[in-house]
């Protein structure tokens, strides 16, 4: 499971924008465990919801929890008439737990293009983030607008279907589909029917160094400083990374053998050091008799989806679409 080539093939733009972003994160991350918010914000605007259709998507920000900050942002498509029976995404944002939120523009935007080219209902969490908010704060927020819409479902558009939900998430919003997908298939829901789970480079990791992340330790973004910073960042004092939120295969993790965990579409890159912990997990859940499919693409770095430019991100688009049609057509 080695890279073939030691550097991927980006555009230079796209490569100076990751080395930026990969030289002001490592910035803001301090080393007594606090994270420059302020500095961040230089490369994490935000925009506003619109309800206006922009390229065929309207959005609108609803509450769910006020104390506690906890609110989504939900996108329609603008074309669909209210006899539709539209998929609904409840999308996690990635950022390493500690970074973006719903309104963030690189999200913003990447929830319009799932809403206009899956033609779907997206629903972007905007759950709290460390290190001011540890474990579990996060994946409670997630379950806590899942089940807020399982009880309120006239908050979202005549055209959306419940009965046809994905969870999906990328890097840390894909650890936290994870966790939400075994906490609701253990603890069920109402009216939300989950029929795929969407898995963009998920951020998962433990104790042991695997061989991916010892050989890209150099890559963009993601380095074990980095990581090994966050998880601590995320874990309560004194757990270390075979705690079962991070090393969710390891000896600590939640089985789920007999739990009604959704179908499940793992995407990995070739540049990206988490890959070997994405595979195990791919292989985990086949081993724990749950449908998985692994796509690789072995050119990607870790958030390559940041870019519409990138082949990849098209490609990603057009394969999310077709396991969801897949998924859709088993329930119909
Ligand atoms: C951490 O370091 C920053 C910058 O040096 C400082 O402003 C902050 O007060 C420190 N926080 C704690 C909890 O030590």
């Amino acid at each position: 499971m080695k890279a073939t080539t030691s550097k991927p093939n980006l555009p230079w733009k796209v490569r100076l924008s990751v080395s930026l972003l990969t030289i002001l994160w490592n910035i803001c991350r301090r080393s007594n465990g606090t994270f420059n918010r302020r500095l961040f914000s230089v490369t994490d605007r935000k925009a506003a919801a619109n309800p206006a259709p922009v390229d065929g998507v309207s959005s609108s920000d609803m509450t769910v929890s006020a104390d506690r900050n906890l609110w989504f942002r939900l996108y329609t498509p603008s074309s669909s008439s209210s006899s539709a029976s539209l998929p609904v995404v409840f999308y996690f944002h990635g950022g390493a737990f500690t970074v973006f939120s719903a309104d963030s523009i690189t999200y913003d935007s990447l929830c319009r293009l799932f809403c206009r080219s899956l033609n779907a209902v997206v629903v972007s969490v905007n759950y709290r983030l460390t290190p001011e908010h540890r474990y579990p704060a996060q994946y409670d927020d997630g379950v806590d607008v899942l089940k807020f819409i399982d009880q309120n479902g006239g908050v979202l558009p005549c055209s959306a279907d419940v009965s046809k939900c994905f969870l999906a998430g990328d890097s840390a919003g894909a650890n936290l589909a994870h966790h939400v997908a075994v906490r609701v298939s253990k603890e069920g829901l109402g009216t939300i029917n989950v029929v795929g789970l969407v898995s963009i480079q998920p951020a998962f990791g433990g104790e042991k160094r695997t061989q991916s992340e010892i050989e890209m330790n150099r890559v963009p973004i993601i380095s074990l400083g980095f990581t090994d910073w966050h998880w601590k960042a995320l874990l309560p004092h004194g757990s270390n990374r075979d705690h079962e939120a991070v090393n969710v295969i390891g000896p600590n993790a939640v089985g789920i053998v007999g739990l009604d965990y959704p179908s499940t579409i793992v995407f990995t890159g070739g540049f990206d050091p988490l890959r070997d912990w994405q595979r195990m997990y791919y292989e985990w859940l086949r081993k724990s008799e749950k449908e998985a499919q692994l796509i690789d693409y072995p050119n990607a770095i870790h958030a390559f989806y940041f870019y519409p430019e990138l082949p990849e991100t098209s490609l990603l688009v057009s394969q999310v679409k077709e396991f969801m049609s897949k998924q859709m057509s088993n329930v119909n």
